[in-house]
């Protein structure tokens, strides 16, 4: 294989930028993804790849439920937020105010547009990231008209 073209090939799959959020009790997890997707219509399913070594992989792993804070345009720096480990510090998260899921207790955060909660119907352990397929059990919309951030409009990139 052409491991240069794979790696280009790959970095021109098009990705929005989106928090995960896990938490049981008093340990909460946080971090920015992108590689994740609509799954089935019916049922409701997105499927999410997440770094088998990352902090929200062991919590997801206890917990079987997240959420995905689905980000705007013009919050890049809300993404970057969450690329280190996170704590709740006077109520915020990474310092971003936050109410919890009604169905998961995941932190929600109140800047993004939109959100959903999904319990785990099925793991996939393969390479370096698990690929969890979740059901959606609740979904909220705080700004129809946002327009989602993209990983090509930030200059990142994360695949290859
Ligand atoms: C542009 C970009 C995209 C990322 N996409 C993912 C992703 O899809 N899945 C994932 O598990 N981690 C992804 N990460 C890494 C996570 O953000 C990071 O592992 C997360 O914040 C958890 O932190 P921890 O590894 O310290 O627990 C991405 C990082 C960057 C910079």
């Amino acid at each position: 294989m052409d491991a240069t073209a794979k790696k280009l090939a790959l970095r021109k799959l098009t990705y929005g930028l989106y928090v995960l959020t896990v938490r049981k009790n008093d340990n909460v997890a946080a971090g920015t993804v992108t590689w994740l997707s609509q799954a089935s219509f019916e049922p409701p399913l997105i499927m999410v790849g997440v770094k088998a070594s990352s902090g929200i992989h062991s919590l997801i792993e206890r917990v079987g439920a997240f959420a995905i804070n689905i980000l705007a345009e013009g919050q890049k720096n809300i993404a970057a937020a969450f690329f280190r480990p996170s704590q709740i510090e006077n109520d915020r998260i990474n310092g971003y105010a936050f109410e919890p899921g009604p169905k998961t207790n995941a932190p929600l955060l109140l800047d993004a547009p939109a959100w959903l909660e999904a319990r785990v119907v099925e793991t996939v352990k393969r390479g370096d990231h698990t690929i969890y397929v979740a059901e959606i059990v609740e979904a909220g919309v705080r700004n129809p008209e946002a327009k989602p951030l993209e990983l090509s409009d930030t200059g990142w990139s994360y695949g290859g």
